[in-house]
């Protein structure tokens, strides 16, 4: 058996969830040879060491204390603020690391944090969990095919029922940082091709206070592709129906959509239509809850150098280089065109 340690800070609405998850592995993980144990930390010391010792994990003080007892690998589900500390910490202990999205709160912010990982020969994944979840990973393969023809619209949703609290928001980077960067993620991954514009609009009808902290609550932009193919990516965070995330994706030969099934908080206005039937998903947690499962699995994988890093920081650069460019659109009203990466980029 092959005994991993895993450390795990911060474990608040996300880092809970990876806790869990990295705890229940051991089902799938005990049958290949390897077996997974937790250390956690969160400056919230309380909690923590509740959530520790509800999972059976082990809770210390701090990160040092945490990266001082040698474990093999490092998750960081802080807030994206503290993202570059603790991604420069776990190179320096020379340990992977797996690391929320985004690699920091803005590309400037990202630029160093890369070049430490690369001085350093750091591997860090990014929580691009999409990457993972089965209907985009069809589609991915759909269009590899070439099963749709040429693509001519690409529409992407991202909608939460309710906001996270507004602290949360003040230290997001804004709507298209913090949410809508999935989407900018999965449509380079998904289509090969980079994004070279954009153009946002966005709107406040919901709490005040999300306008006073600087950001939206609902977005809307256009993207345009380096081949001249158009797309849309919508956000809001105040989606009653249910947590919606899909992506229509329309060829000159058929069509496809992600995330369209019995749970898909939408309805029909067409009479006699039923479908979708089904409860939808309330929270990213439900939505992804496989995709976020099989991204940690990944992670022990690349631990182990079984796999390739699924989700390389310097794409994840990428796409918050298209993320900043809507929020520059979203402040100036005009569109703006994405910062070209002089070192060039992968997918
Ligand atoms: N991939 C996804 O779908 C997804 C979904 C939600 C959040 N996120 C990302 O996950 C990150 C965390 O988001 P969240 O909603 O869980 O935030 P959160 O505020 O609920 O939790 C953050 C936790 O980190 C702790 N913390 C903060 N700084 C710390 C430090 N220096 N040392 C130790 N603990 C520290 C806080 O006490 C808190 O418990 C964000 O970067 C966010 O962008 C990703």
């Amino acid at each position: 058996m092959e005994h991993l340690t895993l450390g795990l800070v911060g474990v608040g609405r996300i880092g809970v969830m990876h806790a869990e998850n990295l705890v229940a592995l051991n089902e799938e993980l005990h049958p290949q040879g390897i077996d997974v144990q937790l250390v956690l930390t969160d400056v919230a010391a309380v909690h923590a060491r509740a959530v520790a010792e509800r999972l059976g994990a082990r809770f210390v003080p701090c990160v040092a204390e945490l990266l001082a007892s040698g474990v093999d690998g490092l998750v960081v589900a802080t807030g994206t603020a503290t993202h570059p500390e603790l991604i420069r910490a776990g190179v320096d202990a020379g340990v992977p690391v797996f690391c929320e999205k985004p690699v920091a709160l803005d590309v400037a912010d990202s630029l160093p944090v890369l070049e430490h990982i690369r001085s350093g020969g750091g591997t860090v994944q990014i929580g691009h969990q999409r990457r993972f979840d089965a209907g985009y990973l069809r589609a991915r393969a759909a269009l590899e095919a070439g099963e749709l023809g040429w693509i001519h619209s690409l529409r992407a949703v991202t909608c939460d029922m309710a906001p996270p609290p507004v602290e949360f928001l003040a230290a997001s980077g804004g709507l298209f940082r913090d949410c809508s960067v999935h989407d900018f993620d999965i449509l380079r991954w998904l289509t090969g091709r980079e994004i070279v514009e954009v153009y946002a609009r966005g709107s406040n009808n919901g709490d005040p206070a999300i306008g006073t902290v600087g950001d939206v609550d609902t977005a809307l932009a256009v993207v345009t592709f380096d081949d001249g193919t158009v797309g849309t990516v919508s956000a809001s965070r105040y989606n009653g129906a249910g947590h919606d995330v899909r992506l229509e994706i329309q060829g000159s030969e058929s069509s496809l959509t992600v995330g369209l099934d019995e749970r898909t908080a939408m309805r029909s206005a067409e009479p006699g239509v039923d479908f979708p039937s089904g409860t939808p998903h309330r929270t990213f947690a439900e939505r992804f809850a496989p995709a976020y499962r099989a991204e940690m699995i990944a992670f022990v994988e690349l631990i182990l150098g079984r796999r390739p890093n699924p989700c390389p920081p310097e794409d994840a650069v990428a796409a918050a280089r298209v993320a900043d460019a809507a929020q520059e659109s979203l402040r100036t009203g005009v569109p703006v065109r994405v910062a070209v990466d002089p070192a060039g980029t992968t997918r």
